[in-house]
């Protein structure tokens, strides 16, 4: 009989993982604590934009995120083989506009930084980057075009994978909160829920932002997590406002959706699991959004989400093995889940499976921060 392996936690981290983990011919338990992939991945803007997101001190994460960028169109081909259902990427283009002095020579910092590194990038006029995407504000005096960024109907990618894992044959329960995970002899054996102890050979946490709450892992090995709240507005878009480029403006993005939704994002608060949204911050996201594009001004509004991003201590991802044997982690995506989802997935899943640590992930292992000293 196959290893049984159980991941705790169904969001898009959680489902994709255990899709390619059956996929390779594991026994596959998916636990979520509410509804699979109607959590932070459901509130995502569905972004993927890596160019558009970078700093300049987060170079090993960029280029994690570019590789996983490549990887998308054969993810959402195997996807679509397994699912029957297309979720598009939608290669897009992100500009990013400057409004004022201080904006362009931020920005001009930014695209200096990425002509460097041999990205293809462009600077343009506040005119030119209008004649690609017309709605920008015509105050717009610079801009910087990443033809290469992109995004995806998140929601659309979150079915897919949640049919994809079913239908290769791996078993999902909503509404299971694992109370602690059994650790052994240094070794993961199991989870207790629902009063019960079910035995498994592999665990794997992918809680996201609830990822340090599980009990049983001894608190040095607890992986550092913590929630950062992100509330965006999805608008309706009509005659009046057909944006079709990803936006990043200085406070806020804009992502527009083949739907017609137009989803404007996102606030980064330190709120711990507070869920709601709050009229102070919908506010400026709009104020900001609407500099950069004055006629969402009449868009209607669709809805309001909130998710929480699992935030690590150094904002990376936290992916790989740990010192409890048969205790894995795939955590800690913060802004990036829905873009590091395909290096996450093929990577973790051929490290668990052929038992080769992979050299992508090596970086982003938890024992990083095991190394912590004050000096
Ligand atoms: N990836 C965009 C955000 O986290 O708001």
């Amino acid at each position: 009989m196959a290893d049984k392996t159980i991941i705790i936690g169904g969001g898009i981290i959680g489902l994709s993982l255990g899709w390619q983990l059956v996929r390779r011919g594991a026994d596959v338990e998916i636990l979520e604590r509410s509804k699979a992939g109607k959590s932070s991945s459901w509130a995502a803007a569905g972004m993927l934009a890596p160019q558009a997101e970078m700093g300049f001190e987060d170079i090993e994460l960029f280029y994690l995120c570019r590789k996983s960028l490549e990887m998308y169109p054969r993810f959402l081909e195997e996807l679509y083989n397994d699912s029957c259902i297309k979720a598009e990427y939608d290669k897009c283009g992100a500009i990013m506009p400057a409004f004022d002095r201080d904006d362009s020579e931020r920005i001009r910092r930014l695209f200096d930084f990425r002509e460097k590194i041999g990205l293809p990038v462009q600077w343009l006029t506040g005119s030119e980057a209008r004649e690609i995407e017309p709605y920008l504000s015509p105050k717009c005096t610079f801009a910087v075009w990443m033809p290469e960024d992109g995004q995806i109907d998140n929601r659309k990618l979150l079915e897919t994978l949640r049919t994809a894992f079913i239908n290769a044959g791996g078993k999902l329960y909503e509404d299971h909160l694992v109370e602690r995970i059994n650790i052994k002899n240094g070794k993961a054996i199991g989870v207790h829920i629902h009063g019960i102890d079910i035995e498994a050979d592999k665990i794997i946490v992918c809680a996201g932002s609830w990822s340090k709450m599980i009990e049983g892992i001894p608190e040095e090995a607890q992986p550092p997590v913590r929630p950062v709240k992100g509330q965006a507005i999805s608008l309706i878009m009509d005659d009046t406002c057909k944006v079709t480029h990803a936006v990043r403006a200085p406070d806020a993005y804009l992502v527009p959706k083949k739907d017609g939704r137009l989803i404007v994002g996102a606030s980064v608060e330190e709120m711990g699991f507070d869920e709601k949204p709050t009229a102070g911050e919908i506010f400026r996201i709009l104020e900001r959004a609407w500099e950069a594009v004055p006629s969402i001004y009449d868009l209607k509004i669709q809805s309001i989400d909130v998710g929480l991003r699992p935030g690590s201590r150094d904002h990376e991802p936290i992916i790989g093995d740990s010192d409890i044997e048969g205790l894995y982690f795939a955590t800690g995506h913060y802004r990036n889940g829905i873009l590091l989802t395909p290096v996450t997935a093929y990577e973790l899943a051929e490290w668990i499976i052929s038992g080769n640590k992979s050299e992508t992930l090596a970086r982003f292992n938890i024992s990083r921060f095991h190394k912590e000293t004050v000096s």
